[in-house]
């Protein structure tokens, strides 16, 4: 869809690559936004700063990416692409494929970031052979996040399966708390359905379903028990989740309003910018029936080709930065993520993060490390609108969950 989007206005217009932005100067396109979230770029912001190349913020604000990727489309197509976009997974591809994007591989060379960075990272920053973007984390997304005073005054603990969410969840709803933090926006349905996917299916079943798209395992009977449970958790989100923000999700965890978030661990940034401590405050457990699992999403900048020579130094001292142990370690510190480059240290980084660490470790070699579909990890864009917009519809009607699986592989199967 990304191809055949930008393909068509690229045809109708011709692309003249414009000095925009002044001499040493980035522009960084990216939806951080959240506390957080915020937060953790500044510190770009400071290190390049401190290495003289001013910073101009274009941050598109909205959670997961789609209105950002959207205001990226119609500056690229008319000729002024920002110097950098967070731009992730087989999106990079597509847009290396249209020709926007400026090599760094002499940076990774000198860097030597193909020893720094594992395969299932390095492979995705390199378009032809050569890097084209520089990854800044890696993010778990299945994870649960849970206000433990919450469940304790509901008498409840914390499920490691969905059968067992569904119990704990209806005391905690009995008890006049809102069981499941949740913002009615479909990337935020997409990112339940996903874990669902995950703790239902297993793994094997996720990576043949929605990442190898086999029909066969995606009209399986698996595939309406994912439905089935997905469709019980409609009962534990509150009235005014419509089109709520995942952070104002998590913020309601925070302040005990509601128990528990089944969001990436983007979230422990704003439990930590809230001043709470992972295992007193706060609780992270991966989410149910996939503790031996891990739906990587991996945030990255991709460069955009600069005709302005100081600007192409700028551009390639941002890739440089980013790799850095320095800025690896704050800003992941800050996200809530770990590190993209390998044999960092582990001593600053907390309890949530450890998990993390030994999670990525552990499930490569069980086969249990899959690409998040619900953050652009793992199929086209086409492929994931289409997942996502049957997710949400499904989240929001009573839809059976054999007209769910239904309408989800005819949507993929018409996307492919
Ligand atoms: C994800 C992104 C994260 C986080 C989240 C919410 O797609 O990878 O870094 O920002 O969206 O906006």
């Amino acid at each position: 869809m990304l191809k055949k989007s930008i393909a068509a206005c690229v045809a109708a217009a011709s692309v003249v690559i414009a000095p925009m932005t002044q001499a040493s100067e980035v522009e960084v396109l990216h939806w951080w936004t959240s506390g957080g979230e915020a937060k953790s770029v500044a510190y770009l912001k400071e290190r390049l700063e401190g290495k003289g190349v001013s910073w101009k913020d274009f941050a598109v604000a909205g959670g997961g990416g789609e209105n950002a990727m959207t205001v990226l489309k119609s500056r690229a197509v008319s000729g002024n692409p920002p110097t950098a976009a967070q731009i992730k997974g087989p999106s990079i591809q597509e847009w290396g494929e249209l020709g926007f994007l400026a090599s760094i591989d002499d940076v990774a060379k000198t860097n030597k970031w193909d020893s720094l960075l594992p395969g299932v990272v390095s492979d995705v920053m390199k378009y032809d052979g050569k890097y084209v973007a520089a990854p800044v984390n890696v993010h778990r997304v299945n994870w649960l996040w849970a206000n433990p005073e919450v469940f304790k005054k509901a008498g409840a603990s914390i499920p490691t399966t969905w059968a067992d969410f569904i119990v704990q969840a209806k005391k905690i709803k009995d008890a006049g708390y809102i069981a499941l933090a949740h913002g009615g926006q479909a990337w935020q349905d997409a990112t339940v359905f996903e874990a669902v996917v995950l703790g239902v299916g297993g793994p094997e079943y996720y990576q043949k379903a929605f990442v190898e798209l086999d029909m066969k395992a995606l009209d399986s009977k698996t595939t309406e028990e994912v439905f089935k449970v997905f469709g019980e958790l409609r009962q534990f989100v509150d009235a005014n989740s419509p089109g709520r923000d995942w952070n104002v999700a998590t913020s309601m965890v925070i302040n005990g309003e509601a128990a528990m978030q089944i969001m990436g661990d983007w979230a422990k940034g704003e439990f930590v910018v809230a001043g709470k401590k992972p295992g007193t405050d706060f609780v992270c457990v991966a989410s149910p029936g996939t503790s031996n699992a891990f739906t990587f999403n991996v945030d990255s900048f991709a460069f955009f080709k600069q005709s302005d020579s100081e600007n192409q130094k700028a551009q390639k001292a941002m890739a440089q930065e980013i790799l850095g142990s320095d800025f690896q370690k704050v800003f992941n510190l800050n996200k809530g993520s770990i590190p993209a480059r390998l044999g960092m240290a582990r001593d600053e980084f907390d309890t949530c993060a450890h998990d993390s660490m030994n999670a990525f470790v552990s499930s490569a070699q069980t086969g249990g490390l899959v690409p998040s579909f619900a953050h652009g990890m793992a199929v086209s864009e086409a492929v994931s609108g289409a997942i996502y917009d049957v997710a949400t519809n499904y989240f929001n009607s009573d839809t059976s969950a054999a007209e769910g699986k239904k309408q989800l592989v005819a949507a993929v199967q018409s996307a492919m």
